[in-house]
């Protein structure tokens, strides 16, 4: 049996070969800490799922697997106490559809008050999922140092219908506690508000592996329940985004109907391989997941290491790989600091306004110790070469 220890996860997978969009955005000489996937393997159950399937020769149209909906079902059930219905349960290609069903929701069923409060910074596609459904986000901005939600009574919620959350926190790496996500769903209960919840990256809590909390799983009544929704897939969490498999979790009838109205149709289903990689990874990749999170602990404490030698701030990273670092104090002239690490030390990072907090960088952690440390070696020499440094 593969023990998924340092050295598992130490092996490069030589992504520069294959399709890999991270590995092949930027030239050769480019270390890409961008996009949000892993540089490590899959664990063996997922590939000799994967691979018995693919031996089959048959991909015809392949129905819902209830194998694999009972297994998310399981998984939820044993590692989070969150009970999920199998009624609620609306598979989906992919998170970033859901984000998008949800906004043509509010704009068709809520016309009169279809803006959508996010928060700021948040996932780019959260932004991006209002603009395109043609309905106005409202940002409640985010502290990035300490308790990150404002005081919600001093928000004013006319004319909204609903609020889209990213539960872990993309970018700030922030993982809600039960009294903040309290606060939110009673906000939303105050104000009639339609609540979706990305949760994409539950799995992803680097000192506690079981402690991300389900929206969900806090409701204390079915009214409470029923103006909720929550998004979850294994793709994050098992590296598995190019499969293509999600779930959104809907326990209000008519809202997952109307929610729903266009799958099979205008959105695909899921993908029979998607399918196969998702109960395997529910059904058998925990070992794998314990072993890739004590590994992303060793390459959050040398991104701290760098973070604290090249005296800039970083967000205290409890979940996601994703560590966001803030370079405002830096003197570029104008450059944006994407731009300026890209141009100078040949390391590809996501700007940080394209989430709403520009000056900022967003590094991705989930790749081999050794590439870590080269790109962080070469920004600090970036760094070094600074006026200010
Ligand atoms: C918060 C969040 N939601 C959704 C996605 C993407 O989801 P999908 O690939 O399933 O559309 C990402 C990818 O980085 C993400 O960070």
């Amino acid at each position: 049996m593969t023990a998924y220890d340092f050295d598992f996860f130490d092996r490069p997978l030589h992504r520069e070969r294959g399709d890999s969009v991270k590995w092949t955005q930027f030239g050769p000489d480019v270390v890409p800490l961008w996009i949000a996937d892993m540089d490590f393997r899959a664990c063996d159950e997922i590939v000799a799922a994967l691979t018995r399937r693919a031996q089959e020769g048959c991909y015809g149209y392949a129905r819902d697997s209830q194998a694999a909906i009972q297994a998310m079902l399981d998984y939820h059930r044993e590692r989070y106490g969150w009970e999920i219905d199998p009624e609620w349960v609306v598979p989906q290609p992919g998170v970033v559809t859901s984000l998008n069903l949800f906004c043509r929701l509010l704009r068709d069923a809520r016309p009169a008050r279809s803006d959508v409060f996010i928060n700021e910074p948040v996932y780019h596609h959260f932004i991006s999922a209002a603009a395109l459904r043609g309905i106005r986000e409202r940002r409640v901005a985010l502290s990035p140092f300490g308790v990150p939600l404002p005081d919600l009574s001093t928000l004013d919620a006319r004319g909204a219908g609903g609020w889209m959350l990213c539960n872990p926190q993309n970018p700030l790496g922030h993982l809600w506690s039960e009294g903040e996500l309290r606060g939110i769903l009673d906000f939303a209960a105050a104000n009639d508000l339609l609540l979706a919840s990305d949760e994409i990256h539950g799995g992803l809590v680097l000192d506690a592996p079981h402690l991300y909390h389900p929206l969900l799983r806090l409701t204390r009544s079915d009214a409470e329940r029923r103006r909720l929704m929550a998004f979850v897939a294994p793709s994050k969490t098992w590296n598995i985004p190019g499969l293509g498999c999600a779930f959104a979790i809907i326990p209000d009838p008519e809202i997952r109907s109307h929610f729903s109205r266009d799958n099979d149709q205008l959105i695909p289903s899921v993908n029979l391989f998607g399918w196969v990689g998702a109960e395997a990874a529910y059904r058998h990749g925990e070992p794998w997941r314990l072993g890739m999170l004590a590994y992303l602990r060793r390459n959050r404490a040398l991104m701290e290491g760098a973070a604290a030698a090249w005296g800039l701030p970083l967000c205290r990273l409890e979940a996601t790989y994703l560590a966001f670092l803030d370079c405002r104090s830096l003197a570029l002239g104008g450059e944006s600091p994407r731009d300026f690490f890209l141009r100078t030390a040949r390391v590809a990072l996501h700007d940080g306004a394209i989430f709403g907090a520009p000056g900022w960088v967003r590094i991705n952690l989930a790749t081999q110790t050794a590439t870590l440390r080269v790109a962080l070696e070469r920004m600090g020499n970036a760094l070094a070469a600074l006026p200010r440094h």
